[in-house]
């Protein structure tokens, strides 16, 4: 894993801001719910659709767990010792509930996400001040969820019927007049058919479907409207997109990307996490063809070495990568390239490190993610033969991060004198500054005024920190027409 806290999946918090809830309660009668999210963006996303879904129950959303009437903890089980984190927090939050149980305040406790969908109604066993456990598919039933669960009963929902649960997220979000941040995340496709041999995705987060067309675009023109600039399009499997246009045809992701870009007042798109098996000629040309979407690619590779690569299930060789890669760079020569490595998956020999060594030396990445193996129960690696020892995997991690490292720096290096669109997020540590986003997604720190946050504005960039660059605004330029973390999801 790379160093920048950002990206550390296991640790990234979020309690969705109290500004971001409408008024639209029942009857005055509000109830705070904290959320805290645990692993990628689509557990974020899923989080503020699940403070969605309360706002019009009467749920304000608090970032003070002792002031909250829901608990809501949104787990990844994605790598080993989540489901552990989860009931050590939930030790933690019953000490809380005891506390207001003192002063006659409930307090009710829900667990949601994959360690929801993996765990099912073994978390109520071994952690009885959990009311509520419910899996990805089914948060647009809190509301009922908590209704049978406050009449007594410990409830779980752990079914797969993610159609159900898109087609009433929208319609709970249409009727919210939501300002939101200039940049935003979107799911598009949920689950995953590939079933690497280390992942735990398929079986959590069940097999992949796509959103219609026509809701993804409407949740755009909505976000558009709240003010949204730029949206990261989410997925599992990304690039894997095959959602129903109205007229009934089947669109790939880079069609869908070039119906998003007509919509007036989004300038950037995204789009993560994608599987190199799935990168199809339409998708790579719209990197060619569209202004909005940004030069950044999220591409694991996982391994460089052919044999892994075969054992990890990925389907495609490290040639076919090299060769993909290569027509990315044709149509977009200045792409910021990042990936995901695994090492120490079973029987990776040195050599089959070095070969991603390797690989990474040729590719030259931006910026990536790295693991250490870890056996995940139920997934065919964690029955595999030559587990490799913690210290042997230790230490590649160590040389692999080092060698990211190095790149990333370089690349950043490499902006210094440019001038790029940065879009202007949120206010900065000191005062007078603002921290915005690059094309390429590095964090970029300015002195800028206020009411420039939610605007896209032309910077030099001055200097270079070891995860951000540093800026300067260039007056009186904005929107100049050139092309710009919490961790990506699987694939
Ligand atoms: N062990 C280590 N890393 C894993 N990932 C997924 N499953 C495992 C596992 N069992 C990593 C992959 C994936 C990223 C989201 O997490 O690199 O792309
Ligand atoms: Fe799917 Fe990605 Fe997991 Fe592979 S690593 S099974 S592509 S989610």
């Amino acid at each position: 894993m790379t160093s920048r806290p950002e990206q550390d999946m296991e640790t990234n918090v979020t309690a969705v801001s109290a500004a971001d809830m409408t008024d639209a309660r029942k009857g005055g009668n509000t109830r705070k719910v904290f959320v805290r999210t645990y692993g990628c963006q689509m557990n974020v996303y899923d989080s503020e659709r699940m403070t969605d879904v309360l706002a019009p129950e009467g749920f304000e959303a608090t970032d003070d767990l002792e002031d909250a009437d829901l608990v809501i903890l949104n787990t990844c089980h994605i790598r080993e010792k989540a489901a552990e984190k989860v009931y050590s927090e939930l030790g933690r939050i019953r000490k809380v509930k005891e506390e207001r149980a003192k002063s006659g305040k409930d307090m009710m406790v829900g667990v949601a996400g994959c360690v929801a969908q993996a765990e099912g109604e073994e978390i109520s066993r071994r952690a009885p001040i959990v009311d509520l456990v419910v899996g990805p598919q089914s948060y647009h039933q809190l509301p009922s969820l908590l209704e049978k669960a406050r009449a007594g009963s410990k409830v779980v929902e752990t079914e797969f019927d993610i159609d159900a649960k898109f087609n009433h997220l929208s319609e709970r979000a249409e009727k919210q007049v939501l300002k939101r941040p200039p940049s935003a995340f979107l799911t598009v496709q949920e689950g995953c058919d590939k079933f690497c041999t280390f992942c735990v995705v398929p079986y959590t987060r069940g097999a992949e479907v796509s959103r219609s067309v026509e809701q993804i675009v409407s949740e755009a023109e909505r976000m558009a409207a709240a003010g949204v600039r730029e949206i990261t399009l989410l997925g599992q499997n990304v690039n894997a997109y095959h959602g129903t246009s109205p007229d009934g045809a089947v669109w790939g992701l880079g069609r869908l990307l070039r119906r998003l870009a007509e919509i007036d007042g989004l300038d950037r798109l995204r789009y993560t996490t994608s599987h190199p098996r799935d990168m199809d000629d339409d998708l790579i040309e719209a990197h060619r063809d569209l202004k909005s979407l940004m030069p950044y690619l999220h591409l694991p590779v996982q391994s460089g070495s052919d044999k892994i690569l075969k054992a990890m299930n990925r389907r495609h060789t490290r040639d076919e990568y090299f060769r993909l890669i290569d027509r990315i760079r044709e149509v977009s020569p200045d792409i910021a390239l990042s990936g995901d490595f695994i090492v120490g998956f079973p029987g990776e020999s040195d050599q089959d490190f070095e070969d991603t060594m390797d690989l990474i030396r040729q590719v030259g990445y931006g910026s990536a993610f790295s693991f250490k193996y870890s056996s995940r129960p139920g997934t065919p690696g964690a029955t595999m033969d030559e587990q490799v020892p913690e210290d042997v995997k230790s230490a590649r991690l160590a040389a692999l991060q080092a060698l990211v490292a190095e790149q990333q720096k370089a690349f950043n290096a490499s902006r210094l004198g440019m001038t790029c669109d940065v879009l202007l997020e949120k206010t900065g540590r000191n005062p007078g500054q603002l921290v915005g986003k690059s094309p390429w997604l590095q964090p970029v720190q300015l002195d800028a005024p206020e009411d420039l946050i939610g605007s896209i504005q032309a910077v030099e960039i001055v200097d270079i920190g070891s995860n951000s660059l540093f800026g300067r605004l260039i007056a009186g330029q904005d929107d100049l027409g050139r092309s710009g973390r919490i961790p990506a999801p699987a694939a």
